[in-house]
């Protein structure tokens, strides 16, 4: 069922100092995305069209504008607090918005979610946002933790009795220290009581700051009824605050990825030693060796082979292509069954034709390589546009660099066309071409165009002097 009843508050207005970094905590990123669009992932995905109110603060224009960036099946609101006074000043901010108002008069329940907490699961959503009961003036997200430091502690009558409050870290008696039942600042609100309760909260604690968190007490003074999730896995319910704790998410994140595409049909060497971004999409019949890392908007299609140590960004591969050890590729293209690597560097802006190949400690930028092109060894080409079945020897160089800095116009462009011969150790001084079917004798330095089916031979010619090798060494 989905349900629209429920609507979602994010609280990210904190610059969550102790991340030690000048981007605020929501926006440090874990598995390459922002810790806020973890979350946003997870809400579209439980609550698809629902109403979401963002609390923003530090850097605001920039939050916003990032979320804005993204697509969601969600309507998004952004409401401004402009001191971060505490989670409790957050919500009443809140509550005090349009969206607040709205969220009152629809009778909807509120789903509030901290910022940092990027690990919530679609589930966890799902149940948290499970219509009340009626008369509950809240649900309570609780569970376990063996090291509860830094958490709310949920305070019972007795052992296991009703929930009486949440006490904070920094506000608790040593004996409340040791509770391992904590609050995680996930709760679903009746709007109304939220609204009101908010207003009424109280800034006499050790941090000065208004608690969202003592809510609970509030609900329990009221005599309303409070319901309690107890979440079983604590890995979906680990706070972000600081760069140990981001490494830890950033694991599990990953974890969960590797599982769901073994599942899926990817056969990982080794689960333990490799990294996969949540936007990367691979298709079954992968290889994975260890130590490859995948980022951005890479797509791996079926049948495709990648060995140890390659690092792939926003690259696309496709069928049954092989990239081998130590590749590195960023904003680029690889045909079908093209071969790639060791060692290969592709840069921004290649583009290997179907069944290329680019050998070891070839670097390409901003080049186009044909179909069933092969340049196997040792080779630069910047700027270059090559055509089909071209075959490029050893060491070959486009010089496309004219050695004026000025933006726009210090690069020029080598074009070879299909069915070109490369001899081994040549250099193109652009802007050259050689035409359809040329041939390039070895140790070439063409600065000309090669017309079709011509041969260019640009070196000087040998002299040898017989018997002066053995004068040489006696001298
Ligand atoms: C909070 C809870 C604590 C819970 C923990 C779980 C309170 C008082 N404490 O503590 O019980 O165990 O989360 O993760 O709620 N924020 C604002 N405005 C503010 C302050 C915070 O928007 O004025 C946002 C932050 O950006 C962050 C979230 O609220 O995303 C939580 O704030 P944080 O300071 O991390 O709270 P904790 O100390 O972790
Ligand atoms: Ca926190």
């Amino acid at each position: 069922m989905t349900s629209t009843t429920t609507a979602v508050m994010i609280l990210a207005a904190g610059l969550g100092k102790r991340m030690f970094s000048t981007l605020p905590k929501v926006l440090v990123p874990i598995c390459g995305r922002s810790p806020l669009f973890h979350i946003l992932d997870r809400v579209a995905e439980a609550l698809p069209g629902g109403r979401v109110a963002i609390v923003v603060g530090h850097q605001k224009d920039f939050v916003i504008e990032q979320v804005k960036a993204q697509k969601y099946n969600l309507v998004i609101d952004f409401v401004e607090q402009a001191e971060q006074k505490g989670t409790g000043h957050a919500v009443k901010c809140a509550m005090n918005s349009e969206w607040g108002k709205q969220s009152v008069s629809q009778k909807q329940n509120i789903l509030v979610l901290p910022g940092d907490l990027p690990l919530i699961t679609t589930e966890l959503i799902q149940d948290m946002a499970e219509p009340l009961k009626r008369g509950s003036a809240l649900k309570l997200l609780t569970a376990e933790l063996d090291d509860p430091h830094g958490y709310g502690r949920v305070v019972r009558k007795g052992k296991k009795g009703a929930v009486l409050r949440i006490v904070e870290e920094k506000d608790s008696l040593p004996r409340e220290k040791l509770i391992k039942e904590v609050g995680l600042s996930i709760y679903t609100f009746n709007a109304q009581f939220l609204a009101a309760g908010a207003e009424a909260l109280k800034n006499n604690n050790a941090q000065k700051e208004f608690y969202l968190t003592d809510l609970v007490a509030v609900a329990v003074s009221k005599k309303r009824a409070i319901e309690t999730l107890a979440w079983e896995n604590p890995a979906d319910v680990r706070g972000v605050n600081n760069p140990y704790e981001l490494a830890l998410a950033s694991s599990t994140l990953n974890d969960r990825i590797v599982k769901k595409l073994a599942m899926a049909g990817v056969r990982f060497i080794d689960l333990n030693r490799v990294r996969i971004e949540p936007t990367v999409k691979i298709e079954p019949d992968v290889t994975i060796y260890p130590g490859v890392i995948l980022e951005g908007s890479t797509e791996i299609s079926k049948g495709v082979f990648i060995g140890p140590s390659v690092y792939l960004k926003n690259v696309f591969v496709g069928e049954g292509a092989e990239i081998k050890a130590g590749t590195i590729a960023e904003d680029s293209r690889i045909g079908a069954g093209a071969k790639i690597g060791p060692f290969a560097h592709l840069r921004p802006e290649s583009n290997v034709g179907k069944d290329a190949k680019i050998g070891n400690f070839v670097e390409l930028k901003k080049s186009t390589i044909g179909e069933k092109t092969s340049i196997s060894h040792l080779s630069y080409l910047g700027d270059a546009e090559v055509g089909k079945n071209v075959n490029i020897g050893c060491g070959f160089v486009t010089c496309n660099f004219d050695g004026r800095i000025i933006e726009g116009q210090r690069k020029h462009k080598t074009v070879i066309e299909d069915d070109v011969f490369v001899g081994s150790d040549c250099q193109a001084v652009a802007p050259v071409t050689f035409k359809r079917g040329s041939f390039i004798a070895s140790g070439s330095t063409i600065t000309e165009t090669v017309e079709e089916d011509s041969m260019a031979i640009a070196r000087s010619r040998q002299v040898n002097k017989v018997g002066y090798a053995k004068k040489l060494k006696q001298k």
